[in-house]
């Protein structure tokens, strides 16, 4: 069986404040995406690998990995998600794997797609919450607390039947706003397809924040050491 690997990186990365997108931003020596395509590629577990980009990127990444498929991306992820899949070569499984969680350590790439292999259409990376959770109101006052039992905090690499995504992919089209999707877990969920959920890792958290960007520096240069 065969696995492509989905990266979206053309967000603009405004919540870290870089001044460029977040997955061209410098982590201890290389950019967040080269250590992303780097894990995926050191799982052992992907065929091929199709990045989505900023569209003024594309030629400068093209260069960069001449092993990896680059097109350019969309306003929303949902949008790079489509783009990169319509680019991928035939597989039984693809990922799709967020470029600024270029932590991820292989045996998540591992797991997930044994979990796919082994029939589960959809899988995903989950880790229990563990801060208590409220809701808010527009003025900032509590309108309860949510029981976090049930709640996973949830990551990528998200696995799926290759067939499966591009079906809710063609759906999305025809429907609703990509907007509301955030992962592409939550698209599958609205097709009414079982979602499992297997553990995460808390290394695979995702660079979004420049306190994220310095602990992702630190552990790197642990690692390293
Ligand atoms: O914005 P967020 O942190 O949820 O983005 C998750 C991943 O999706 C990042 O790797 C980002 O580069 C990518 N993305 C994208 N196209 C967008 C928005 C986000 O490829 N329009």
């Amino acid at each position: 069986m065969s696995t492509v690997a989905l990266i979206p990186a053309a967000g603009r990365g405004e919540r870290l404040g870089a001044g460029l997108p977040k997955a061209f931003v410098d982590l201890a020596g290389h950019s967040m995406l080269h250590h992303a395509v780097r894990g995926v590629q050191a799982s052992g577990v992907v065929d091929a690998v199709v990045l989505s980009v900023p569209i003024d990127l594309v030629d400068q990444v093209r260069s960069q990995f001449s092993e990896v498929i680059v097109v350019a991306g969309g306003a929303e992820r949902s949008d790079s998600v489509r783009a990169a899949l319509s680019a991928a070569p035939p597989s039984d499984v693809v990922l799709v794997h967020d470029a600024a969680r270029a932590l991820t350590p292989q045996t998540l790439f591992v797991d997930v797609v044994a979990a796919v292999m082994a029939g589960a259409p959809a899988v995903v990376p989950g880790l229990p919450v563990v801060d208590t959770i409220k809701s808010v109101d527009p003025a900032g006052t509590v309108t309860g607390t949510v029981d976090r039992g049930p709640l996973r905090a949830v990551q990528t690499p998200q696995g799926f039947d290759s067939a499966m995504l591009s079906a809710a992919y063609a759906a999305l089209a025809h429907s609703a706003d990509g907007a509301q999707f955030t992962d592409d877990a939550g698209l599958v969920e609205a097709q009414g397809i079982p979602v499992r959920i297997i553990p995460g890792d808390p290394m695979a958290f995702k660079i979004t924040t420049p306190w994220d960007l310095q602990l992702a520096t630190w552990l790197l240069h642990e690692r390293t050491r």
